[in-house]
């Protein structure tokens, strides 16, 4: 018997164009003939039944925000097999047969377990900005949030340069140095430090009095929160015990890289992911992640998607320190 009616939601930390992926979700589905179903707040609405109807005009005007309208959440009772019988019974009381989760690995597990125990079929978009699932070169709103990084970190090094201090910067990813190593390279940083290399604390100060000695009037480094070090406070204390040389300044950028209007390449991911999602749907896939590898969107096992990460490419690492 054909599909008659899906549910759309967003799940796990909130990323710019989780909006856009909605709105692409929904279209598509209603230009397919689809009853469409909003559920709010990830998996703890569902475990509530706090659903909405979602026509064309609902996701009218909202291509362009951040956040998600839907709004998110990390659920706990999702997590227990009880909590997710309680949803999908109200999954089964609404008529709702499928499922598009646009979130992060947690929320593809949750999806899975779903598929698993009450046969709900399942697709993901990857939302995150972390950027941290395999199978795709970009995840939605990672673009975006590198943007925001990068425009922060030029306005930094013009206070920086203006007294001769060094910087550490904190970016975002607790596993992931993805966010950190886009940022350092379009923002001409002197070093990069990420959870997936390790660092050498004695290293980077060789690095800083190599500077000095050319005369650089400022460094910025960037940190992943994530780092084997630890954050960029942990970092800067380290590195002032045996350099003192510049006056060193510490910024945490924090959530500022999870808000804001999405970058065009983030609206454009978010809209191909979103309708990619509901052709699975109708195709008969499940527990796939939509994924873009060059250019194409291709469907990504979840056990593959969720398990690791793409490796950093080590090339753009090493840039970052030949074009300091
Ligand atoms: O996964 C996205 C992310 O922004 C990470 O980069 C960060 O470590 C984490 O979420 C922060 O989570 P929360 O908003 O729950 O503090």
């Amino acid at each position: 018997m054909r599909m008659k009616k899906i549910a759309v939601m967003t799940s796990g930390g909130d990323a710019p164009g989780m909006n856009a992926g909605i709105r692409a979700v929904t279209r598509t589905a209603l230009q397919k003939g689809l009853e469409v179903v909003g559920i709010y707040r990830g998996y703890q609405g569902m475990i509530e039944g706090d659903f909405i109807p979602l026509d064309r005009f609902r996701v009218s005007n909202i291509i362009q925000r951040g956040g998600t309208f839907l709004k998110t959440a990390r659920s706990e009772e999702f997590r227990t097999v009880e909590g997710r019988a309680k949803a999908a019974a109200h999954l089964k009381k609404e008529g709702i047969e499928a499922l598009v989760v646009i979130g992060g690995d947690g929320s593809f597990r949750g999806a899975a377990a779903l598929h698993a125990e009450h046969g709900i079929q399942v697709v993901g978009c990857p939302g995150t900005i972390d950027n941290d699932l395999y199978g795709t070169d970009y995840t939605i709103g990672y673009d975006t949030a590198v943007n925001t990084a990068v425009q922060a970190i030029d306005q930094i090094r013009d206070t920086a340069d203006s007294h001769n201090r060094l910087f550490f910067v904190e970016v975002m990813g607790r596993d992931a140095g993805f966010i950190a190593l886009r940022t350092g390279l379009a923002s001409g940083a002197e070093s990069v430090l990420v959870p997936e290399t390790t660092t050498y604390i004695d290293e980077l100060i060789t690095k800083l009095e190599e500077g000095r000695k050319l005369k650089k009037a400022s460094a910025i480094i960037i940190v992943a929160e994530g780092d084997d070090e630890g954050g960029a406070l942990d970092i800067a204390k380290k590195v002032n015990e045996k350099f003192d040389a510049w006056e060193t300044k510490v910024t945490v950028l924090g959530h500022i890289q999870r808000g804001g209007s999405p970058t065009a390449f983030d609206r454009i991911l978010a809209s191909r992911m979103g309708n990619s999602a509901v052709e699975a749907l109708l195709k008969g896939s499940t527990n796939v992640m939509i994924g873009q590898r060059n250019n194409e969107m291709v469907e990504v096992p979840f056990t593959q998607a969720s398990k690791h990460h793409e490796t950093l490419n080590p090339h753009l690492l090493e840039l970052v320190e030949i074009l300091s």
